[in-house]
């Protein structure tokens, strides 16, 4: 089901709603589009849409979210004219830079999902110290789904399942679904109970696809740079109302 824009409805912190999922996956889409209807480069769009993860982020983790993955950028973002994903990944270290106080201040555990390994140096570096940094902190776990592809997680798995049975540290008989699980990039992790996609597209777009078996899916017009945590609070109401039944009755 989606939901549309609400005129001037404003839904305060205090106000969120109760059953709020331990775990909310976010398809953060719609930042050229933005963009495009304000006659501004897609990169403004792009530079909206990180304010936005920031406010979101931190709304997330004061209404008692656990772990918030969001979907950065894909293995398929690679597509897109070089000047987009130079902005893009501009952007990225920027706004981690800028962010990582507030990652302090909220007690927020940083994860990065996804393949790392092809960012420039300095970003690696950032990217670890951003982990190592905030590892000890409690409130909530964020995933960062950066060269992200739940393909690509999967077929990562399984190649370092297959060189963990190469080296006889286990057999193929062992491999189970639980034991699969801690070969992906969100090992020990629960499963997204929610996942939104603001911008009106329905679709996974190769996220987390593993992790996605039971979660609930819910879809919004808006575009990213303009989901407030207004319409937050109205996605988990939306989440809130349906009956999750994981194959039984
Ligand atoms: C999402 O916004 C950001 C990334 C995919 C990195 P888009 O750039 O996909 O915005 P639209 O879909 O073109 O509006
Ligand atoms: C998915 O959005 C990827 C991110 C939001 C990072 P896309 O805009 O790339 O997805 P498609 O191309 O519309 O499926
Ligand atoms: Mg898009």
């Amino acid at each position: 089901m989606i939901f549309r824009k609400r005129s001037g409805a404003k839904t305060p912190a205090a106000a969120a709603p109760a059953a709020v999922p331990t775990h909310i996956g976010i398809i953060m889409d719609g930042n050229g589009r933005w963009a495009k209807k304000r006659r501004l480069p897609r990169s403004a769009g792009h530079r909206a849409g990180a304010q936005n993860f920031r406010v979101i982020t931190r709304y997330c983790s004061q209404i008692g979210v656990k772990y918030l993955t969001l979907y950065v950028l894909s293995t398929e973002n690679w597509s897109r004219p070089a000047e987009e994903v130079n902005a893009l990944l501009g952007l990225f270290k920027e706004y981690l830079e800028e962010s990582l106080r507030d990652f302090m201040e909220e007690n927020i555990r940083v994860r990065f999902i996804g393949d790392v390994s092809v960012f420039s140096q300095e970003l690696q570096q950032l990217i670890r110290r951003v982990e190592e940094a905030s590892a000890p902190k409690t409130s909530m776990v964020l995933n960062l789904a950066v060269n992200y592809g739940g393909r690509a997680e999967i077929t990562r798995a399984a190649r370092l399942f297959a060189e963990d049975v190469a080296a006889g540290r286990c057999t193929p008989a062992e491999l189970t679904e639980q034991a699969f699980d801690r070969y992906l990039y969100t090992a020990g992790q629960p499963d997204p109970d929610m996942i939104l996609r603001p911008s009106g597209e329905q679709r996974l777009s190769n996220f987390l696809l593993w992790q996605c078996a039971y979660t609930e899916f819910v879809y919004s017009d808006i575009l990213w740079p303009d989901f407030k945590p207004s319409d937050l609070d109205e996605a988990i109401r939306l989440y809130a109302s349906r009956q999750r039944r994981f194959g039984g009755v």
